[in-house]
């Protein structure tokens, strides 16, 4: 079985640099024997030093966000280079909270994605309709879209504890399949828990999970995790 990719998003969360450190430490020491998944955490910003200081390499660290220009004078933002030096391999683009809270398009996202690329970060694409597919990856090559990870995140179900029924979801990862190619990596995302998880990889064909909410409570997301580790 190829190896299963599960994503922490702790968005916004913890409040402390305390309650960071703590989950953390929690998850790794719960994820100790892994080997059929591949784990990315993406804290805040502030907390990625720290993290990728504690981390082991079984667990990969990832930004929330990161900005189209490689550094000048854009207040707030934290470039591609800057993850990278940190340790980082990871980025998620164009989350639907962007979109919504910050007004992100789809051509900011497809800038986004093209510096990731070229700096060899790994971009984890959020879309929540196969229409956002094309616009955000206008102008990127066949070859370089099989560096992306996408992620099918419905919005009716990001922290509402519904999730897209198994046959919805499966006909979402089979469009863009037809689009994109069988090479691109897709995950879920929406009120995972250690409940449904099991059905969006071994039902709708997901190769991994975007959790939110369930990434925050250590106990869940490692049962999580083991839940996908253990599947034949
Ligand atoms: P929840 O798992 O809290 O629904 O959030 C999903 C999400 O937005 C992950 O990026």
């Amino acid at each position: 079985m190829d190896k299963k990719l599960i994503v922490a998003n702790w968005k916004c969360n913890p409040t402390t640099f305390k309650k960071a450190e703590l989950l953390f430490d929690l998850i790794k020491k719960g994820l100790k024997n892994i080997k059929n998944v591949e784990v990315v955490i993406c804290p805040p910003f502030v907390y990625l030093t720290t993290i990728n200081k504690k981390r082991e390499t079984s667990i990969k660290t990832g930004g929330q966000d990161c900005f189209w220009k490689k550094k000048g004078p854009f207040t707030g933002e934290v470039s591609p280079d800057m993850l990278k030096d940190l340790g980082c391999r990871y980025v998620i683009i164009g989350h639907s909270e962007r979109r919504r809270y910050f007004s992100e398009t789809d051509t900011m996202i497809n800038k986004k994605l093209k510096l990731t690329l070229k700096k060899k970060l790994k971009p984890i694409l959020c879309i929540d309709k196969i229409s956002q597919v094309k616009k955000d990856l206008k102008g990127i090559s066949r070859g370089e879209i099989k560096n992306i990870v996408l992620a099918y995140e419905p919005l009716f179900a990001i922290g509402t504890g519904k999730t897209a029924s198994p046959e919805k979801a499966a006909e979402f990862n089979l469009s863009i399949k037809r689009i994109l190619g069988d090479k691109v990596l897709i995950l879920y995302g929406g009120s995972v828990s250690s409940k449904n998880a099991r059905g969006f990889i071994q039902e709708s064909g997901f190769q991994g999970l975007l959790i939110g909410g369930a990434s925050l409570r250590a106990k869940e997301f490692i049962r999580i995790v083991k839940n996908i580790d253990s599947l034949r």
